[in-house]
Order: structure tokens, then sequence, then C-alpha cells
């Protein structure tokens, strides 16, 4: 994987944090995102460059699609300045944040920000990125383990991530004749700021999740981190189209 580009939105803290993480250290150079969380992104950077890496972090809204041409306008910039390219080799749609809300009690504000974010966000930012990833690259998208089970709180966001995952496949076969894969992961309850961080620091519940996961504990972010390296890797090229459960068997 060495010197390939991976582009992953929300590298800021959590998941993609992880990710880049991993990838940097197979040889991967980052083109990060982040959206509030500048300072950050800018220590993943120096993170990154202490392992020997090259990485480069880019604002980025994900609800904002007008935004997305100035951005595709800075990746391109990006690649031909800092890694004397014109495409990327890996994108991960990967920002975003979970949202509780028991289905009697959401609003609409909250279906359109769930919807802006997990779906409307990462369909018009691959489409607009999409010349710029190489032939033969790979998509990975990030759905939610709420899909195959589930939890009161979490409808919309769940029903928002399983058309993630539709969408997945059907990126697969339309993107299948320039031999880009396009896959999803799954993560189960994961220790990060989601949710408000409530699995990662409180006690009671990390332990009530814990015992519904086969393995007996929550995921960490180096559970999914090392697993996106490796579906990203060319073992795993004949994948395609398809969801990976990533949660240490939650809820059989
Ligand atoms: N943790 C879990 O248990 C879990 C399980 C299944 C799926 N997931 C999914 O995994 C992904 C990452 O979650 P996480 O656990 O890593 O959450 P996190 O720790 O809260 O990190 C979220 C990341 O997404 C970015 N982000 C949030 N809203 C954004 C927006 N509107 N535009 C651009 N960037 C935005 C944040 O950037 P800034 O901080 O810079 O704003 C941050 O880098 C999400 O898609 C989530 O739904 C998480």
């Amino acid at each position: 994987m060495t010197n390939k580009i991976a582009l992953i939105t929300g590298a800021s803290r959590g998941l993609g944090r992880n990710m880049a993480l991993h990838l940097a250290k197979r040889g991967v150079h980052i083109i990060g995102t982040y959206r509030s969380s500048e300072e950050e992104a800018q220590s993943l950077k120096q993170e990154i460059e202490a392992l020997g890496g090259k990485a480069v972090m880019l604002p980025l809204d994900i609800t904002d699609v007008t935004s997305f041409q100035a951005f595709l306008n800075a990746v391109i910039e990006t690649l031909t300045a800092d890694f004397g390219r014109k495409h990327f080799d890996f994108l991960v749609n990967n920002a975003g944040n979970g949202l509780f809300s028991n289905f009697v009690d959401a609003t609409q504000e909250q279906f359109t920000s769930l919807i802006n974010t997990h779906l409307q966000g990462p369909i018009f930012l691959t489409q607009k990125l999409l010349p710029f990833i190489a032939d033969g690259g790979r998509i990975l998208n990030v759905s939610s383990g709420f899909v195959r089970f589930t939890l009161p709180g979490y409808s919309i966001y769940a029903a928002v991530k399983a058309a993630v995952e539709v969408l997945t496949r059907y990126m697969a076969v339309e993107f299948g004749s320039r031999q880009i894969r396009v896959n999803a992961i799954a993560p189960g309850a994961i220790e990060t700021d989601f949710g408000g961080g409530a699995v990662r620091d409180n006690n009671d519940v990390n332990a009530w999740v814990a015992q519904g996961i086969a393995l007996g504990r929550v995921g960490l972010p180096d559970d999914v981190g090392g697993a996106v390296a490796a579906i990203l890797s060319d073992d795993m090229a004949w994948a395609n189209g398809t969801t990976f459960d990533i949660s240490g068997g939650q809820l059989l």
C-alpha cells in the first residue's frame, strides 16, 4: 500500500483518525478532513509525519454540498503540490455523528441533519471526487451495526445508514468498469466521542453494551482502523459491494 493516497472524511477524531494512523503505518499518504477540530487534525498530521508518513488536512462540512467544488479544488491542488499526482486511491466516507432520538420525539430538523450528513454528503462528495479516484481504487462507506440490530432511539440514524449500505452496492455496480471496489463497514459500539462518548465514558453503559458482544468488551478505535486498512489492501480486492460487520460479534 506504500505511496497510495487515502482521502478520509472526519479524520480529526475517533474512527477516521484511527483509520488514518493504521493506513499511514502501512505507507499510505493521508488527505484528512476536519470540520471544527482543526487542532486535532493538525496533531494527527504531526503524528503521521512522526511515523515517516505524509498528511494534509483540509476543512470540510459534509452537510454543505455548495462547498464541494471548492473542496475539490483544494484536493486537486493538494494532489499536485504535495504528492505530484492527479488522482488518489482510497476514499473513506466516514464523517458524521450519531443522533439519539426516540421515534415519537424525532424532529424534521434531526431527520434532515442525519440525511444531509450520512447520505446526501457522501453521495455528492463521491460524485465530485470520482474523476480523481484512480482506476482500480477503493471507496469505503461507513454504515453502522444498528442496521443489523436494533436499539430504541436510533431508528432514523439506522434507516439512513441502511441506505448507505444499499448505495454501496449500487456504487460497486456502476464503478466496476473502472475496477473501483466499493464496500462498507458496519462497526458495532466503539469507544469514541460518538453519542456524547457514553460507551467510552459511562461505566454502566460500557458494561451493559459489552455483555451483548460475543468477545465480551466494547470495540476500540484500533479494532476498526486495523480492519479498514485490511479491507483497503490488495488482499481484499475481490470483496466488492458488501458490508463488513466489525462489531466483535455484537447482538448476534
Ligand atoms: N463510534 C461508534 O460506535 C460508531 C459505530 C458505528 C458507526 N459509526 C460511524 O462512524 C463514523 C465516525 O464516527 P466516530 O465514532 O469516529 O465519531 P466522532 O469520534 O464523533 O468523530 C466524528 C468525526 O466526523 C467529523 N464530522 C462530524 N460531523 C461532520 C460534518 N457535518 N462535516 C464534516 N465532518 C464532520 C468530526 O469532525 P470535527 O470534530 O472536526 O468536527 C470528526 O472528525 C460516523 O459515520 C458514525 O456514524 C460510529
